[in-house]
């Protein structure tokens, strides 16, 4: 079953996050939300109250909540941390970790994903671990061998992340192989300029899309759900 994850990063405030829900609430009641499809909403970690209340609404087999990130560390004196045990309440399915962005604007390294893989699942939440082609090695060995299988793992090629140059199918089809004779025989999905116009070729070759920009509209990003 695809999954589909709307990563809102630390766009949107209260009242958009709830005109989003509100207008996704109408579009699955209206149109459905198709069988073989799973929808994951990542937003900042001081929307999770709202938007949890509102997946609650529309329907929890096939809607999930994701954060964007997770503290290395377990619940303690780490001022400005998010942990698992801060997470509790919110029904969070999934958290995605070591995006690029993650990486490359607050310095993260694969030891400290690798840390934050150790976080999630000992706290219930699947981890989706973010990689570029250059590193998937890297991050593989700084993982826990009997974690890897837990992982989902999301390729996410650099210069195709908010740029509109999405990436060759051909070439995802490569590192989701390369992915997986790292990680094992895990889910694989591809992040980068996805919208409704390109989903589907994704599909043919991985496991689900992670969606930036094309999330942020909820019409758009229900325009992406609606294509599989
Ligand atoms: P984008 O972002 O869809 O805006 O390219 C994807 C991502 O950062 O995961």
């Amino acid at each position: 079953m695809p999954i589909i994850i709307a990563n809102w990063k630390s766009n949107k405030n209260y009242e958009g996050v709830e005109n989003w829900m509100e207008r996704f609430g109408e579009l699955a009641m209206a149109e459905g939300i198709g069988e073989s499809v799973k929808v994951v909403i990542a937003p900042s970690y001081c929307h999770l109250d709202v938007v949890s209340k509102k997946i609650a609404g529309i329907d929890n087999e096939k809607v999930a909540l994701a954060t964007q990130d997770l503290s290395q560390f377990s619940a303690g004196s780490y001022t400005g941390a998010v942990s698992g045990v801060n997470l509790d309440s919110f029904h969070v399915k999934y958290s995605i970790l070591g995006h690029s962005e993650r990486r490359r604007y607050f310095h993260e390294t694969d030891a400290e994903v690798a840390m934050k893989v150790d976080q999630a699942i000992n706290n219930g939440i699947i981890p989706v671990v973010c990689v570029d082609d250059e590193y998937v090695e890297s991050q593989a060995m700084s993982i826990e061998s009997e974690y890897l299988g837990k992982c989902i793992v999301a390729y996410e090629p650099l210069s195709a992340i908010g740029s509109g140059k999405n990436e060759n199918v051909g070439k995802v089809k490569e590192v989701v192989e390369k992915i997986k004779s790292f990680f094992g025989d895990v889910p694989v999905i591809y992040g980068g300029s996805v919208n409704d116009m390109n989903v589907a070729e994704y599909l043919l070759v991985c496991d689900g899309v992670l969606v930036g920009s094309a999330s942020l509209d909820c019409d758009s990003f229900w325009r992406i759900v609606n294509n599989i």
